[in-house]
């Protein structure tokens, strides 16, 4: 077990009709002017977007509003972001929607708090010395983004996607409201659901440090979203299974769930945000398509993890030997993938590689994490090649 930090400052409103609390959240945290940001328009056809400017205009909370986020976010719109904020006088950053919204408005925050290019930060060349406040009003469970500390941005010369990590940037209040999740397309719940797992998984198939207290979480949090999942894929408006998916999508990316580990694995991740900057794939379809061949090239390096995740998640038998146990777990991944609807490899996810694509993208995903990198195995451009290969 080794020591950690733990810091999780989000203040969390949880529950229905909280969306209606966001004035008060927002100048207890000393917002006076808010950008409201947002992504391609579902909270405008929601309805969600005119309550929260409602209950802006009745408490006297002046804003200028932004949409057009898009999965995969863009540089181009954090600079315009960025513009806009400083033109009017912006103090307050406030994300309405997901992943992409919120990592848009995060860079916003770093980009608006500090000198210079705000690329420089996603490009590793410097650090954020502070960020604008940010609250979330959250429309979809997935990325954890209403409580982590990253935020992953596409720059479109290059197609780079980059993610930048900074306690800067963990948002002040995030409003989850598990109904609001109700209008998500099937595919986008499943999507989301494949994201929270894995950011529990990358966490949980590591080779150092693991403890005993952040297993069980760790396992209960899989084992729970994993249920929900499959309730999700067939009641879609059922409340109490999209509650249990939002809270599980915040505390799978906080930092519990990796506790006292040696931080993770976090290579599925890595790989998939190339397939997501060259192929614009949502990133939770992405990490499925990929999960699969990742396992099988590392598995045997990290047996005794992957044997206990296959019983204590995938309730496989402990019977036969540790290998084939561990295979028959990551068949009932790809099962449960089947299940909700996720691919399973990239024909699936829809993505043609060619095998020059296969090559550029490990080549990118090598400089992207410095050469190597993976706590299940060490992987290199090559290994990150095959494993491309092996998921076609
Ligand atoms: O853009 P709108 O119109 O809102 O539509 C979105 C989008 O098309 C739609 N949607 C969201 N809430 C909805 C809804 N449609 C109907 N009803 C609702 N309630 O769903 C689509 C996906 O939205 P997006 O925000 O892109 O999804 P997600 O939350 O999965 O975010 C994905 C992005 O986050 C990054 C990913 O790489 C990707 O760029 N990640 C961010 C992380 C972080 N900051 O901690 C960690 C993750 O590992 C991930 O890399
Ligand atoms: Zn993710």
């Amino acid at each position: 077990m080794f020591g950690f930090r733990y810091f999780t400052p989000t203040k969390v409103v949880f529950g229905k009709d909280t969306e209606y609390q966001v004035a008060d959240l927002i100048r207890e945290f000393g917002g006076t002017k808010v950008l409201i940001h947002y992504g391609g328009g579902s909270v405008i056809r929601s309805g969600l977007l005119a309550r929260v400017t409602k209950v802006l205009d009745d408490a006297g909370i002046a804003y200028v509003t932004l949409g057009g986020a898009v999965p995969n976010p863009h540089l181009t719109l954090v600079y315009e972001g960025i513009e806009l904020c400083r033109k009017e006088g912006v103090d307050f950053l406030l994300a309405v929607g997901g992943g992409s919204a919120i990592d848009s408005a995060k860079a916003m925050g770093y980009g608006l708090a500090n000198e210079g290019d705000v690329w420089d930060f996603y490009d590793y060349k410097r650090k954020a010395k502070g960020s604008v406040p940010l609250g979330v009003i959250l429309t979809i469970a997935a990325t954890g983004s209403e409580m982590s500390d990253s935020s992953v941005i596409t720059k479109e010369e290059g197609l780079v996607k980059r993610g930048y990590s900074s306690d800067y940037g963990r948002p002040k209040f995030a409003i989850l409201n598990p109904e609001l999740t109700m209008t998500l397309p099937d595919y986008q719940t499943a999507c989301g659901c494949t994201d929270i797992m894995m950011h529990t998984m990358e966490r949980y198939f590591t080779n150092g440090g693991n403890m005993e207290i952040t297993d069980a979480m760790a396992e209960g949090l899989l084992r729970t979203v994993k249920e929900q999942a499959k309730i999700l894929a067939k009641d879609p408006n059922n409340y109490e299974a999209r509650a249990e998916v939002m809270w599980a999508g915040s505390l799978a990316h906080n930092g519990l769930t990796g506790c006292g580990n040696d931080g993770g694995d976090w290579m599925t991740h890595k790989l998939e945000h190339e397939l997501g900057g060259l192929y614009d794939v949502a990133h939770g379809a992405g990490l499925a398509a990929i999960w699969g061949s990742w396992a099988r090239y590392v598995y045997q390096n990290c047996l005794p993890r992957f044997k206990r995740f296959a019983i204590n998640v995938m309730g496989v038998a402990d019977e036969g030997s540790d290998e084939e146990i561990a295979l028959r777990g990551i068949e009932a991944v790809e099962d449960f993938y089947r299940e909700i609807k996720m691919p399973t490899n990239l024909r699936e996810l829809g993505v043609k590689a060619t095998e020059e694509d296969l090559v550029l993208m490990a080549h990118k995903c090598a400089v992207g994490v410095g050469g190597e990198m993976g706590s299940a195995r060490k992987l290199r451009e090559e290994d990150m090649l095959e494993i491309y290969r092996m998921s076609r």
